[in-house]
């Protein structure tokens, strides 16, 4: 994959690093911020703009950020951005205090909302020698994402795709709840990416600490019941179901109605009631033609549970992973995971969960052509 590079540089950047690095780099002359009566560029500002295929700026200062979500273009790197029709991408990567301050992320959020990707930052070791968020995403992780924009898929347009994601909470009384350690984040990614890939999707999701992608329909619930409740209305119209929720198995049977007192050192019992399985009820009432999608959380004999669920819910692919092994599971960002199928199985290596979430549509699109 070769891309044609062209780097565009505020006069600011350039006390950090030569143009001519980037030229070396690129093999296209580098734009500096300056009044260039000479080039070419300064006469046609939007000829790049109108070049490209994805405008990343990376790293993208506060500055920048509040310029374009207010739609100043007082500069080449500005006006271009202002200029273009291609997907633009921003990595933002500035000092943790500028980085929460709430003008900052009023700016992000209006960005996203007009469909700017924005690669947040990650915590780290700043420039400034503070600790914090605001450090500069990997580079990989970067590129990856404009790669993501420059070769989206539209393989799932007029499809109606539902996703669950997230825990339930079970109240044990006004103030207490049992749930789990999910985190959302495999579900809402795979909502994004059917989303990105035309899809019309239906987010069902429990209490998260994530933002909803763009563009899908978001559902809330809180307890299992509800999520069934609220998945059973719903599924008859959908084409794809991928179950990626953690509904609790078991809820208290009575919920206090006050807040439970403490017991003066005696032990707390709780009698637990087993909740409805979502997945299973659901798979109960699947018509030709649906293609219903489910998880398995292990942390032991995972592929032979995970088989046992897909034939006891009626699933037609299975999404198993270990639990205890690094970098697969709760709140962390891959994840490693094995697609089985009635017919097969395929043990897929480590990968952001963007990247998991592309295979598992991939194959679900597949068992829907058989
Ligand atoms: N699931 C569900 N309803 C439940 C529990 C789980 O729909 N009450 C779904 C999950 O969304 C997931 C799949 O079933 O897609 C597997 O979840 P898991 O908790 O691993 O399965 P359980 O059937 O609860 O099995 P276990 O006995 O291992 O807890």
């Amino acid at each position: 994959l070769h891309a044609d590079v062209h780097v565009l540089m505020t006069e600011n950047a350039t006390n950090f690093i030569n143009p001519i690095t980037f030229e070396t780099l690129t093999g296209n002359k580098c734009l500096v911020d300056t009044f260039d009566r000479n080039f070419q560029y300064s006469v046609e500002h939007v000829s790049l703009a109108k070049k490209a295929d994805v405008v990343m700026l990376a790293p993208a200062s506060a500055n920048v950020i509040g310029k374009i979500a207010h739609g100043i273009a007082d500069d080449m790197l500005s006006t271009t951005v202002m200029a273009t029709r291609a997907p633009v991408l921003v990595a933002p990567a500035m000092n943790t205090g500028m980085w929460e301050n709430a003008a900052v992320q009023q700016n992000i959020k209006t960005l996203r909302a007009r469909g700017v990707e924005i690669v947040a930052p990650v915590s780290g070791h700043l420039a400034c020698g503070d600790n914090g968020a605001g450090k500069l995403e990997d580079v990989a992780v970067i590129a990856e994402r404009a790669c993501e924009l420059l070769f989206a898929k539209k393989d799932m347009e007029g499809l109606r795709v539902m996703v669950t994601a997230g825990p339930s909470r079970e109240a044990l009384d006004p103030v207490r709840y049992i749930s789990n350690r999910s985190s959302g984040k495999m579900g809402y990614a795979i909502a994004q990416a059917a989303q990105k890939r035309g899809a019309e999707v239906t987010l069902l999701s429990g209490p998260v600490a994530i933002e909803a992608p763009q563009g899908v329909k978001l559902v809330p619930f809180t307890t299992t019941q509800e999520l069934l409740d609220r998945a059973s209305e719903l599924a008859r119209e959908q084409d794809l179901l991928i179950q990626a929720a953690a509904p609790a198995d078991y809820r208290a049977k009575e919920v206090a109605p006050q807040k439970i007192k403490k017991q003066g050192g005696e032990p707390m019992t709780f009698t637990l009631v087993e909740n409805p399985d979502v997945a299973a009820t659901l798979g109960k009432a699947k018509r030709s033609g649906q293609v219903f999608v489910g998880f398995a959380a292990e942390t032991n004999d995972v592929l032979a549970h995970a088989r046992d669920k897909l034939a006891r819910k009626n699933l037609d692919m299975i999404v198993a992973n270990d639990v205890t092994r690094p970098g697969a599971g709760f709140d962390v960002d891959t994840n490693i995971v094995t697609l089985i199928t009635k017919d097969g199985q395929e043990a897929l290596p480590m990968m952001s969960k963007a990247e998991v979430a592309q295979r598992i549509l991939d194959r679900a699109l597949a068992l829907r052509r058989e």
